[in-house]
């Protein structure tokens, strides 16, 4: 299937795509092999590991390790994660300390309750971040708030501030939208938001003005037309189907995706999800480690609910502790011919299918349908119907699937998996059942954690604020016992109540008192999208922001996380911190400090309800004031790139 053969025609004759096109696709010019050549040195330093063996976008056989790759039963923690959190939890105890005496609860002297529970990990808090779905928008708010809980941010360390949280940390989960923000900053060496969004000299990286339709403009390291770049794309993926791989159109979208997400030439096809693992940060144990989410789609089906099997990525695996599949395969093995477990002695090892971009297209196949806007755009006709054949091709009830081919958990677990005769796992979007907030990873009880803060950025109501949807489903899934399987989460309440007592408006704390829960559950720290300083309720379906717009939608998240800069409230920190402790509190017998006791006063949900349905549309107030769009919204000082290298690459361009 050659669907691309027509813009594959485009590239190799200038006259087809009109005089103006510059076209550059598989034979680079020499100065884009200069580039190359100058760039390479430096990604293979600082960047997640392209280190597909193939070299590209393609998955490839390798020889087998000793220990031929399994399936494992998801009973508990894989041994790679074990091993990992006995470096990672002692790594958050200073981070920890240092964030909670900033915090300053009133009468509580953080340095030595750290240093009387450090011998004793189990005592220590276990903090998770979870940053929903949402498209550009969950991207930019969740970009906000994780701005403000990096410590690395300008500013984010001072007084009224909540810098060091992210470091304090020891998981981090994105889903679609929120799965990009965070495979970007995973992919590019946990690089902060503040980078990412300020870019770099040459890179597409964050840049949203140019659209996934358009490619990155033309300058810099990515020399590339609109025309060149998807013929780029048509190329890598046809290099996958070339190798015997089914392709999807989430093969199209992750690659188109990369090119803003991944800081490396043409989006990085060769970088993969578990060579995260590999990093020396990830390593040492000195960053969290990053989760994203998944639903399956039961074969033969298109319908995804909230009893859908739920899949995690993590760097070192992927597979679904729900006592349907109840597995996880090896990230790095993926594409391997597993059957019945393990791969058999005749069957051949792959390596390189777990690839970043196709990993975050997984979980966001929810917009493929920003392929099916194509027609709006002024990209070329002939492109336009090469897309519209793809789509045909497909069918429309495979328009928004990934197809994970070979299928790891076949002939796994027969008695439940409900792919278990099936050559593919079906894969799509980790918000289609409704848990638009990626909450599934952080509340299995074999991860302990005590804390979520989890922003949500879901477009529940009419004008694309969140109502409180996606913690109901999960609520609601953690009641239903067939599928569970001993997830306990705190009561929540209905969506008119969230409404009704602004409980979407402001930060709520969900399970304050730990006693009143089935079972061993988190606290949950809800940190609804709300408009701070500008209207962040932007379309899901809106493909393209302009610097100015996005700058303001990430400092709205900023805001939303600071509550306006400690404004609306300036014990605000300390009361994030009583949170981050309650749990830890309950297991070390420590008298609540009496802010905390107020703080919980303040943020718990206190059980109230007020289901009266709500009439009208929702349309909040400013919470502190907008800003103009029309000056510098930024976090701090914009620091325009220029190195060496950067310097050096224009010179060889002019
Ligand atoms: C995970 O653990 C296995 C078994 O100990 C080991 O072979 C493998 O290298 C580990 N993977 C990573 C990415 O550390
Ligand atoms: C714990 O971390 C500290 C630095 O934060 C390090 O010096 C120490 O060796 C670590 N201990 C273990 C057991 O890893
Ligand atoms: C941020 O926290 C990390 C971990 O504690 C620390 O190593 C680093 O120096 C801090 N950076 C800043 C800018 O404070
Ligand atoms: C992008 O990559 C280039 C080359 O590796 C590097 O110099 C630059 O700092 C990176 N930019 C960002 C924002 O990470
Ligand atoms: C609970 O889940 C099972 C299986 O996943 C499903 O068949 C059942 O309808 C669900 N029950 C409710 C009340 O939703
Ligand atoms: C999920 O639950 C619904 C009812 O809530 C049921 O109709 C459906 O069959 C269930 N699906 C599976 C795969 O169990
Ligand atoms: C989870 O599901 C598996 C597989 O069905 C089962 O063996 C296990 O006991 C379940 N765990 C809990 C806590 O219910
Ligand atoms: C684009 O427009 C053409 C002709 O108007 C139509 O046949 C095609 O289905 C459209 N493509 C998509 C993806 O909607
Ligand atoms: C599980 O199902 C596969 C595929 O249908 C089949 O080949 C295999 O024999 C079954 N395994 C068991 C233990 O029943
Ligand atoms: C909340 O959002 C859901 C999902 O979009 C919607 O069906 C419901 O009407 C909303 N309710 C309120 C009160 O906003
Ligand atoms: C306590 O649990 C009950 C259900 O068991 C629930 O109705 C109530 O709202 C909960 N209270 C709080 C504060 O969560
Ligand atoms: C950073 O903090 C300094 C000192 O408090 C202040 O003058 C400056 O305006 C702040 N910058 C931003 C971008 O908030």
């Amino acid at each position: 299937m050659k669907l691309f053969a027509a813009v594959s025609a485009c590239a190799a004759s200038l006259t087809l795509c009109g005089a103006n096109t510059i076209v550059l696709a598989r034979n680079p010019s020499p100065e884009v092999f200069a580039a190359e050549a100058l760039a390479g040195p430096l990604t293979a330093l600082k960047r997640a590991l392209p280190n597909s063996p193939s070299g590209g976008y393609a998955p490839k056989p390798v020889d087998c390790p000793a220990n031929r790759p399994t399936i494992r039963k998801a009973s508990s923690l894989s041994p790679n994660e074990t091993s990992w959190l006995e470096l990672r939890r002692n790594y958050t105890l200073d981070p920890m300390t240092s964030w909670l005496s900033r915090m300053n609860i009133s009468g509580f002297d953080a340095t030595s309750y750290m240093n009387g529970i450090r011998n004793n990990v189990s005592a220590v808090p276990n903090i998770g971040l979870a940053v929903s779905g949402g498209g550009y928008r969950a991207l930019m708010n969740g970009a906000g708030f994780l701005a403000a809980a990096d410590n690395r941010t300008n500013n984010a360390t001072n007084t009224g501030q909540i810098g060091g949280l992210l470091q304090a940390a020891t998981y981090v989960a994105g889903l679609s939208g929120g799965g990009w923000l965070v495979g970007s900053i995973y992919t590019n060496n946990f690089s902060s938001v503040q980078d990412l969004r300020d870019g770099s000299k040459g890179s597409s990286v964050w840049q949203f003005g140019n659209s996934i339709f358009e490619g990155p403009a033309s300058d810099g390291i990515q020399i590339l037309s609109t025309a060149s770049y998807f013929s780029t794309i048509q190329d890598e993926v046809s290099t996958k189907e070339d190798a015997g791989y089914n392709t999807s159109i989430t093969d199209y979208w992750g690659r188109a995706l990369s090119y803003q997400l991944v800081n490396a030439t043409n989006g990085g096809p060769s970088y993969t999800f578990s060579s995260i693992a590999l990093e020396p940060n990830f390593q040492s144990g000195s960053i969290p480690m990053p989760f994203l989410v998944s639903d399956g789609r039961t074969p033969g089906t298109t319908i995804v609910s909230l009893n859908s099997t739920v899949y995690e990525f993590n760097p070192f695996e992927l597979g679904s502790w729900d006592p349907t599949t109840y597995g996880f395969a090896p990230l790095q093995y993926v594409g391997s011919n597993f059957s019945g477990g393990v791969v058999p002695s005749d069957g051949s090892c792959v390596e390189g299918f777990d690839q970043a971009g196709f990993v975050m297209g997984t979980s966001s196949t929810l917009f493929n349908q920003f392929l099916l806007q194509i027609n709006t755009t002024a990209i070329p006709q002939t492109l336009k119907n090469i897309f519209t054949d793809l789509l045909n091709d497909l069918g429309e009830d495979n328009n928004d699937i990934a197809q994970w081919q070979p299928n790891p958990f076949l002939g796994y677990n027969n008695a439940t998996n409900r792919n278990f005769d099936s050559q593919q796992l079906t894969l799509v979007d980790g918000g289609e059942d409704g848990q638009n907030i990626p909450l599934y990873p952080l509340i299995q009880p074999q991860r302990h954690v005590d804390v979520i803060f989890a922003v949500d950025s879901s477009a529940d109501t009419t004008y694309n604020w969140p109502n409180g949807t996606s913690l109901v489903a999960t609520y609601q899934r953690s009641l239903n016992n067939t599928i569970e399987n001993g997830t306990a989460f705190p009561s929540i309440p209905d969506q008119n109540t969230f409404v009704n007592l602004g409980l979407n408006n402001r930060p709520t704390f969900f399970g304050c008192n730990s006693s009143n829960i089935t079972g061993p559950a988190p606290l949950i720290v809800y940190l609804p999208n709300a408009p701070y300083i500008t209207l962040s309720n932007v379309s899901t379906f809106d493909p393209e922001y302009n610097d100015t717009q996005r700058d303001a939608i990430i400092r709205n998240g900023y805001e939303v996380a600071t509550l306006g800069n400690g404004t609306l409230d300036a014990q605000w920190p300390a009361c994030m911190a009583c949170a981050a402790l309650s749990r830890s509190f309950d297991r070390t017998g420590m008298k609540v400090p009496d802010q905390c006791t107020q703080c919980f006063e303040r943020y718990c949900w206190n059980g109230t309800t007020d289901a009266t349905p709500v009439a009208g549309n929702y349309t909040p107030a400013f919470k502190v004031g907008a800003v103009s769009l029309g000056g510098a919204a930024g976090l701090g000082v914009r620091v325009g790139m220029v190195g060496v290298v950067a310097f050096a690459v224009g010179m060889l361009l002019l």
